[in-house]
């Protein structure tokens, strides 16, 4: 049964769809199977993959909202490079439509974790990219998560809005998915000669402790550059930092992994 993971953070622009693209080629390249769901209207994440998100025939829309199986919305990469670049479940701007027509559906909070229940088994991570927002598109996320990793920018701020996530984590631990973990914390855009991103880390660390994962992703050119190649970095530039720091997080992710 594959893992599912969602990579969660209401707050915009601290790495969540970088650390989605990045972190599923990692995991493919290590010969996981990885399929990334973008859950956001603004399909980042389908444009990182290399994906016009506006020429897509179908996207997560009519998953979530018209009950069309998961399995039609997948794009699988061309043969030949299958084996070492994820699926995706695209998404475009139809999505931002959801978040007020969920509110009215039946299950609402539950449409996801439907939608990938026939297809886990077929991967070993399922990553979904979620919107900046704690709204139903979040929740449904959660839901059907069995962990969520939470990328925190190391600025100013970066504490401000998390316990408010733990708070959404643990309202829906108890009332739709008690198996729901904190697969981690991540520490993005870090950079050393920055007095301020190491105060933010030694305090993300002392607050969180050892749900903080060792590996810290730098700041980095080349991770910023990414989506304007339309490739995970590691496609283009396998041995920057940004790739190796995206390569050490899947290992130290799989090296967690706790035997089911
Ligand atoms: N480690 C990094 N080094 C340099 N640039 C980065 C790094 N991580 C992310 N970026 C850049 O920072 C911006 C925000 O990152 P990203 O899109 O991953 O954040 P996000 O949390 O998904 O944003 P949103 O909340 O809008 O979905 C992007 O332009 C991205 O390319
Ligand atoms: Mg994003």
């Amino acid at each position: 049964m594959g893992k599912v993971i969602a990579v969660a953070n209401q707050k915009g622009g601290v790495g969540k769809t970088t650390t989605s693209v990045n972190l599923a080629a990692s995991l493919a390249v290590a010969e996981q199977s990885v399929l990334v769901v973008d859950l956001d209207p603004q399909g980042n994440a389908t444009m990182g993959l290399g994906y016009d998100k506006n020429a897509q025939e179908t996207t997560v829309y009519p998953v979530l909202m018209e009950d069309l199986p998961v399995a039609e919305a997948i794009i699988r990469p061309e043969v030949g490079t299958a084996s070492q670049v994820p699926d995706l479940v695209p998404s475009n701007a139809n999505l931002s439509g959801a978040e007020v027509e969920l509110v009215d559906q039946e299950n609402r909070e539950r449409r996801l974790r439907a939608a990938l229940d026939g297809i886990q088994d077929r991967y070993d991570y399922i990553l979904i990219d979620c919107p900046p927002s704690l709204n139903l598109l979040t929740v449904n996320a959660l839901v059907a998560a069995s962990s969520a990793l939470i990328p925190v920018q190391c600025e100013y701020y970066a504490l401000e809005g998390l316990s408010q996530l733990m708070e959404v984590i643990q309202k829906v631990r108890r009332r739709a998915n008690p198996q729901l973990r904190i697969e981690g914390l991540l520490l993005t855009m870090f950079d050393g000669r920055n007095n301020l991103a190491n105060q933010v880390s030694e305090e993300v660390r002392s607050h969180f402790g050892r749900k903080v994962y060792e590996t810290v992703i730098p700041r980095n050119v080349r991770l910023g550059e990414a989506p304007s190649y339309g490739r995970p970095v590691l496609y283009y530039d396998a041995l920057c930092r940004g790739s190796r720091s995206y390569l050490d997080l899947a290992k130290e992710l799989m090296d967690l992994e706790v035997p089911a």
